[in-house]
């Protein structure tokens, strides 16, 4: 493909992201203002050093730096702010639909009740429905590091907010934290009517992914590239159609690929899976959705078809309704077919 069809399909064709953390989209500059603001001390000098820190050679590395930086996060104009700047992106970008994560215990546990953030993400949300047309759906993530306990004492505290969430998550430090250690939450989650995702096959074996499956009874999966290794799995994958949200830039950054060239994405398309592309923690992994597409088209041949492919499945693999999926396939493809 040409890099002027390229550069036209990603402006014109309307977008999804289903795998965002919005504490992952805190920029440099917006941390250095809120931690100046709310007095709050980080190992930097100045916006350069907090920009040099971002070289992550695993997940865990990457997850200290994230944590931390969340950190300046206080009140609600914060987390307006923080959920503002995305949208704003998202309108640049033509994502027309995107569905966000976030963690309340690195919040709650800091003394930031669920009321601050969620009050702060409701204006912003309200305000990117009526002023960009875009819709939000929010997917409340557990932390899996910390006890499945503590997950369940997070969904009481969120009654409140139902209302606002589509769909319970699970994310932070895979290896070691296994989906079936939160089997019960997940069935709780389940009973009250959330959709649910996990997070399986970043770090961790295919066998997460096949736990996440079969223990938490997910709708999709986040990441899910060491699939690879299992092919059974992947024959079940494919089967079942079960969206898998791939996040490249990600995956290279926190060096589950050593390079982009090595990225297995196209492969798991071509294998017939419902695979997706999506940014992750944009901040602090070298770009939003569109530089993933760039990343991918600079180094893996992309072609139009799978371009579309995966534009489409965005879509598919969402929570939308069947009809509004239909709505945006059909506009997919008459704009695909006019460059
Ligand atoms: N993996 C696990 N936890 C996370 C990630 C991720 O990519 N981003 C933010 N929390
Ligand atoms: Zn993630």
């Amino acid at each position: 493909m040409e890099k002027s069809i390229f550069e036209r399909l990603i402006k014109e064709v309307p977008k999804t992201e289903l795998h965002l953390h919005i504490e992952g989209s805190l920029e440099p500059d917006l941390m250095w203002k809120l931690a100046e603001k709310n007095h709050v001390a980080l190992p930097y000098q100045n916006i350069d050093e907090i920009k040099k820190a971002y070289n992550f050679s695993n997940l865990q590395e990457f997850l200290d730096v994230y944590y931390q930086g969340a950190s300046v996060l206080c009140d609600e104009d914060d987390f307006f702010e923080l959920m503002w700047q995305y949208l704003l992106v998202c309108k640049q970008q033509n994502i027309v639909h995107t569905e966000i994560m976030f963690d309340p215990q690195t919040h709650t546990h800091r003394g930031v009740g669920f009321e601050v953030f969620m009050t702060g993400f409701a204006k912003a949300i309200k305000k990117a429905n009526e002023e960009l047309g875009i819709s939000v759906f929010l997917i409340m993530c557990f932390l899996r590091h910390l006890s499945e306990q503590d997950a369940m004492e997070t969904l009481k505290q969120a009654e409140p907010f139902y209302n606002m969430i589509t769909a319970i998550g699970l994310d932070s430090s895979e290896l070691n934290n296994p989906p079936e250690k939160f089997k019960r939450v997940f069935a709780e989650a389940k009973e009250l009517g959330f959709k649910c995702v996990a997070h399986a096959g970043e770090e961790g074996p295919a066998q997460y992914v096949w736990q996440a499956i079969r223990s938490l009874s997910v709708d999709r999966i986040d990441h899910g590239v060491r699939s690879i290794e299992d092919a059974k799995l992947i024959a079940y994958l494919k089967h079942h159609q079960i969206p898998m949200t791939v996040c490249p830039l990600s995956n290279v950054r926190l060096c589950v690929f050593d390079d982009m060239k090595q990225h297995n994405i196209l492969a798991l398309l071509e294998e017939g899976l419902l695979v997706t592309v999506n940014a992750d923690d944009p901040s602090y992994f070298g770009g939003y959705l569109n530089e993933n597409f760039t990343a991918m088209f600079t180094s893996l041949r992309l072609s139009k078809a799978e371009l579309v492919q995966l534009i489409k499945n965005g879509f598919e693999g969402s929570f939308l309704s069947k009809a509004q999926i239909q709505k945006w396939t059909r506009q997919i493809d008459d704009i695909a077919a006019s460059i």
